[in-house]
């Protein structure tokens, strides 16, 4: 079962939760970010992540090596940005859409607290399947570390490990 995690992050969460998953599952890492990088300080960070969020944005992407013919498991992990998947994955997701069909999906999301399960949803119903092989929602596990994060975090890790 070769897999690999496809993930945005800002600042470092879901990075957090990537590099864990890799270790624990042999999974390769593919970090997406768009050409023009969202502001990450002071009242724009949420004011543009968020209004690209709410319209369903697709910023172009810095080009990347996707093989999706070498992969029979794409775990995509995002951050919740206004109940919604990030834009930048919106992209990825759009633009391998034909290559992803029939693959065999996972999911993480990292939030502070609201949004979490729509977001999950709206990458799902992007994605066109009702559910995946295993789920995963963390509280800002870098900058909020927590015994249930971690645990949670272990039991994804085992879920995925058991895939065939
Ligand atoms: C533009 C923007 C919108 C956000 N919207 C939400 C939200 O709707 N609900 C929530 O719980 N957290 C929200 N957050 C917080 C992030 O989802 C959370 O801190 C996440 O762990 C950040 O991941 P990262 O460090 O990988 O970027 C938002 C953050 C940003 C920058």
């Amino acid at each position: 079962m070769k897999k690999i995690i496809v993930y945005y992050s800002m600042c470092g969460n879901t990075e957090y939760a990537a590099e864990k998953i890799a270790e624990a599952t042999g999974a390769d890492v593919l970090r997406i970010a768009p050409d023009k990088a969202y502001p990450d300080k002071g009242a724009k960070k949420f004011l543009w992540g968020g209004k690209s969020a709410v319209f369903g944005n697709r910023p172009k992407l810095l080009p990347y090596d996707f093989k999706a013919e070498e992969y029979d498991l794409i775990i995509f992990g995002t951050p919740v940005w206004a109940s919604n998947i990030t834009p930048p994955l919106r992209t990825f997701i759009f633009d391998n859409k034909d290559a992803l069909r029939g693959k065999k999906i996972a999911l993480f999301t990292c939030f502070s607290g609201g949004g979490a399960d729509k977001a999950s949803e709206k990458l799902k119903k992007l994605l066109e399947i009702q559910s995946c092989e295993a789920e995963l929602v963390l509280v800002d596990p870098k900058d909020k570390p927590s015994e249930e994060n971690e645990e949670k975090l272990k039991n994804f890790c085992e879920s995925i490990n058991g895939i065939n």
